[in-house]
């Protein structure tokens, strides 16, 4: 942290402070907008607040960058002498406000946080324009060449902006607190469609010039943009999906059930806000599984198994237009009021459409995951196993683990299950209408809850507090009974203790969920001998399902059965999608293989995105 991003922090501090003698929040009050300190922006909104953005931009495929223009709307405060917004390595060209040259002034480089851009202004000034381009770097960014698509005849360019990557690619106030509306006018190659996290348009043009408006407030994690060679279908008259060509009919198939997702989670917490819902399928480099981008979910392509067995992935992006997108966290040390609300929101859905025996093997997935996190968290980081994050001067990245999905989760449900469902989804659904367009804290919650539905003693008797604000799982979790699990228990423990595998019509109806749940409760010391007998009965390392892949993958490299050694370099040479190379290449160094993982890297390693990459080039010590 350099002393002049400090100096900013101890500023923004400041003023809040003297507004308030609570450090952390200051409570809405009629005339102001309530302000909370986001660590991780240069933003002072309290001084002066963009509020609305028309971009302009050209994408330059040969260049591998982005010129624009961002022309921000403003509402500086009465005493306001400047706007600051986050950039990061961005080319600044010229400045403008209200029409008029400005001079700027650029702060030091934060190696997390970027750089503020510092822009004179009166307190009446109108509109800022910032002409710019974007550096080869710009890690929101991942330009495929055409070899990395499905097609590969196409180029394909996607962002992902969460946490702080916004200001990559567009000068920007970068915190979820800060909402703006947009338009924009983007300008791409012959043959290719833009497509934003706003009104879309639904095929080319001939002139490459697509124009898009976001009318709802959002704040700049969810900016997006994708360009590539890909055609739309529509699912519903309100969803459908975007893919590329190769692709479209396979996805179309996947997402069959989109609209009754959307009906259950309407019929749940209140109408959908935003219009019309898409999905794109990304190349195989997508770092995620998916993003929440407003209007248009963008998703891996590894969801597509063929069976429709992946899916609560879109439950899960389809969730967050509620929890997440209309109630925003405040700042990323709040991060499970988006992702806990958005898992417990997820199960919700795919409860109503599937029913409650699938969506309890879901949800018994979650907890035997969140147990295996926390206990290897709390060795190495065990205060990011709280609920309430302390990412002050951190990369927000570091929060990204299965705690303020699943322990938030957990949190959830175990108050559903101390005031029942009825009340609880009351609850909820007020939370969300009340706090539509808002950001919420944590704190901010806990006083929300106490007044809405728990009683003091009944939050005491919760141990809310420790939930949130301590390590580790509490005593309290909620259990996950699973018939269909328990089924697989029992041929689990048939085979392990007689060497007996089970008989085809029983495992014919598995879903795969219980495959899963299977292949992660084999026993540590399984022989090479008996992953054979497994593989050869059940066509492991045949799959084409991502998710039974990568976990089959866990226990041979761990006891070193070879044959799957070429599938494990094609996965990860083929996907780059985080969630599944974490636990990938940290086997492979677990297990005595770290020479293999680094060379299957060497080659990987262009193929990722720079999310992916930070990551994986912490786990192997890998620098260029
Ligand atoms: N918003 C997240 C992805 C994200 C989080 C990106 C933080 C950057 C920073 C998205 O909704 C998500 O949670 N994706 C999960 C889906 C899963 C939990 C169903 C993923 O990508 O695996
Ligand atoms: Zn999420």
């Amino acid at each position: 942290m350099t002393i002049k991003s400090i100096f900013l922090q101890l500023m923004s501090a400041a003023i809040l402070v003297s507004c308030s003698n609570q450090p952390e929040t200051t409570e809405a009050t009629d005339k102001k907008e309530m302000i909370v300190r986001d660590q991780h922006t240069h933003a002072q909104p309290d001084v002066a607040v963009a509020t609305h953005l028309d971009w302009v931009a050209k994408v330059d495929f040969e260049q591998k960058k982005i010129m624009a223009t961002a022309n921000w709307d403003i509402k500086p405060s009465a005493d306001a002498t400047e706007i600051i917004f986050d950039i990061y390595d961005l080319k600044i060209f010229e400045v403008r406000v209200d029409g008029k040259k400005v001079e700027t002034t650029v702060g030091e480089m934060d190696v997390h946080m970027g750089q503020a851009l510092i822009v004179p202004i009166s307190p009446e000034a109108k509109e800022v324009s910032i002409a710019y381009e974007t550096s080869t770097g710009a890690r929101a960014l991942q330009w495929l060449d055409a070899e990395q698509t499905a097609g590969k005849k196409s180029p394909f360019l996607f962002t992902q902006s969460q946490a702080i990557l916004a200001r990559t690619w567009v000068p920007i106030q970068d915190s979820p607190g800060i909402r703006f509306t947009y338009e924009a006018t983007v300008s791409v190659p012959p043959n290719m469609l833009a497509l934003m996290s706003a009104e879309n348009p639904k095929e080319k043009n001939a002139e490459g010039v697509y124009t898009f408006k976001m009318p709802q407030p959002i704040p700049a994690y969810l900016m997006a943009l994708a360009v590539g060679d890909v055609y739309f279908e529509a699912i519903s008259d309100r969803a459908g999906v975007y893919a590329e060509s190769s692709l479209l009919d396979t996805a179309v198939y996947e997402f069959a059930d989109l609209e009754d997702m959307i009906q259950a989670a309407e019929s749940l917490y209140g109408p959908y806000a935003w219009g019309q819902y898409d999905l794109i399928v990304l190349p195989p480099s997508f770092p995620f599984g998916g993003m929440e981008n407003p209007r248009l979910t963008f998703a891996t392509p590894t969801i597509l198994a063929g069976d429709r067995s992946l899916v609560a992935l879109v439950a899960h992006e389809l969730a967050h237009s509620w929890s997440g997108n209309l109630v925003t966290n405040a700042t990323w040390d709040d991060f499970w009021l988006n992702e806990g609300f958005t898992v417990y929101f997820e199960h919700r859905i795919m409860e109503k459409v599937y029913g409650k025996e699938y969506s309890e093997m879901l949800a018994s997935l979650t907890r035997a995951e969140l147990f295996e996190a926390a206990e290897a968290m709390m060795e190495d980081a065990p205060n990011d196993t709280k609920l309430k994050l302390d990412l002050a001067a951190r990369n927000p990245d570091d929060g990204v683990t299965s705690i303020p999905y699943n322990k938030g989760y957990f949190f959830l449900r175990l108050i559903e299950e101390e005031v029942g469902r009825e009340k609880f989804d009351a609850f909820l659904k007020n939370y969300f209408e009340t706090n539509k367009f808002k950001v919420m804290t944590t704190e901010q919650f806990i006083t929300y809850l106490k007044a809405n539905l728990l009683s003091e003693e009944q939050y005491a008797t919760l141990l809310a507090d420790e939930w949130i604000y301590e390590t580790g799982i509490p005593s309290n979790i909620p259990e996950v009974p699973s018939d269909r699990f328990a089924k697989v228990d029992v041929i689990l423990e048939t085979y392990t203790a007689d060497g007996q595998l089970a008989e085809v019509q029983i495992v014919e109806e598995w879903t795969t969920h219980e495959w899963l749940h299977f292949i992660n409760s084999l026993p540590e010391d399984i022989s090479v001998t008996q992953l054979a007998e497994l593989d050869a009965a059940y066509g492991f390392s045949q799959s084409g399902n991502s998710e039974i892949l990568a976990a089959w993958f866990q226990p041979t490299i761990r006891a070193g059965y070879e044959p799957v050694y070429p599938k494990v370099e094609y996965f990860l040479t083929t996907v780059g999608r985080r969630k599944f190379l974490t636990p990938t290449y940290k086997v492979l160094i677990d297990s005595g293989n770290k020479d293999m993982a680094l060379a299957i890297y060497e080659k990987a390693r262009p193929n990722y995105h720079a999310v992916s990459r930070e990551t994986m080039d912490a786990l192997l010590g890998y620098s260029e």
